[in-house]
């Protein structure tokens, strides 16, 4: 795999990154080291991402969210390869009380979710970096990710309060996730007249196709040319979330069951499904690996984060760093 700059820091991460967000809950924990091993060992890469929160919502009440943190840090121990990896981990998006949000069949009330996020107060981030810490059993996170927007708490408390842990040698550089452009560059210049250190990476939805017009107005849902514009006038790197939705590329049936498919189900996005059915056969490969495969030659530069469920799909992934699109193609994917 090759490996690429993360924005102006001077770090090389692979480019791919390993999306843990099932480690320990849809993946047991053995075929969670089975695909960190492939990962690491097979492929090269370095760069992994996960969070705090990690998968709560999925079974019937059985995970709170430490889970996909605990299955890395067991595998990091167990193969005693921490300085060799490049880790993310993100915090703001835990719940308050994972063991209330659900009703008694054990379904989630998704509408309440939001409001139980414990967010970005001091006292959270403090409690929450040395939980992190624990869990994936180092002393220090690569790359800190505040998860989501908060509303509630100052932004400068939040940058300051970061900025602390930087200087305690906990973490290392500072990534923000599902913000719009302006709350992102309101945090920087916060940032930049106290003097404390700015975002270096986004972490925002990404992928081939896009919302329809009009429907991107809530910031997690989808990064677009304002957002990659900024992002590019602060050197700072683009990693994309969810690059496949949820898997709709290659198999037609998983659109309606993406809760999200009412935003993107356009005429465009149909052109762009036809588009992709179409050179994925030509290729003899699959419409997920020709997607993620466009996406590692997408400019301005991303890093996809790959996300899967099962080992096979791990598989399958992973294989499109070995993908060359022919020009004609990739002419025809950006037109
Ligand atoms: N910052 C954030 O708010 C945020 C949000 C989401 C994710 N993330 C990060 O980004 C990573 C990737 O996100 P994601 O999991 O949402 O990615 P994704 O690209 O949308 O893929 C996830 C789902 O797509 C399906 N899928 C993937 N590969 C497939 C294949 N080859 N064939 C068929 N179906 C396939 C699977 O669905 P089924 O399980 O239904 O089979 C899988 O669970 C996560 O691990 C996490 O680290 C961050």
């Amino acid at each position: 795999m090759k490996y690429v700059n993360l924005g102006s820091t001077k770090e090389k991460v692979s480019e791919f990154c390993f999306g843990a967000m099932m480690l320990g809950t849809a993946m047991d924990k053995s075929s969670s080291f089975k695909a960190l091993d492939h990962f690491y060992d097979e492929m090269g890469g370095n760069f992994i991402d996960t969070a705090n929160c990690y998968a709560w919502w999925l079974g019937t009440g059985e995970f709170i969210g430490d889970e996909s943190e605990n299955v890395l840090g067991e595998w990091m121990k167990a193969r005693k390869n921490r300085d060799k990896l490049f880790i993310a981990t993100k915090v703001g998006a835990r719940l308050k009380d994972p063991y209330h949000i659900r009703n008694s069949k054990g379904e989630v009330y998704w509408d309440r979710v939001k409001d139980e996020y414990e967010g970005l107060t001091k006292e959270v981030i403090l409690r929450e970096i040395d939980n992190s810490l624990l869990r994936l059993k180092t002393d220090y996170i690569d790359l800190y990710y505040t998860h989501v927007y908060d509303k509630n708490t100052p932004i400068d408390e939040t940058m300051d309060t970061l900025n602390t842990l930087i200087k305690a040698g906990k973490i290392r550089y500072l990534g923000a996730s599902n913000l719009s452009a302006n709350q992102l560059r309101n945090a920087n210049q916060v940032s930049e007249a106290h003097n404390l250190q700015k975002y270096s990476v986004l972490q925002a939805e990404y992928s081939y196709i896009h919302p329809k017009e009009g429907t991107n107005a809530d910031s997690e849902t989808h990064a677009g040319k304002e957002m990659f514009d900024y992002v590019a006038s602060e050197g700072m790197a683009f990693c994309a979330y969810s690059p496949l939705l949820k898997g709709i590329y290659t198999n037609r049936e998983k659109r309606n069951q993406y809760y999200n498919w009412h935003l993107y189900n356009s005429e465009e996005a149909r052109r762009r499904l036809d588009l992709i059915e179409n050179i994925s056969q030509k290729l003899n490969i699959t419409g997920n690996q020709l997607v993620l495969a466009w996406m590692l030659r997408h400019n301005p530069q991303i890093i996809p984060i790959l996300g899967f469920s099962k080992m096979e799909q791990y598989f399958e992934n992973i294989q499109a760093c070995n993908i060359n699109i022919p020009e004609e193609y990739l002419t025809l994917l950006n037109a």
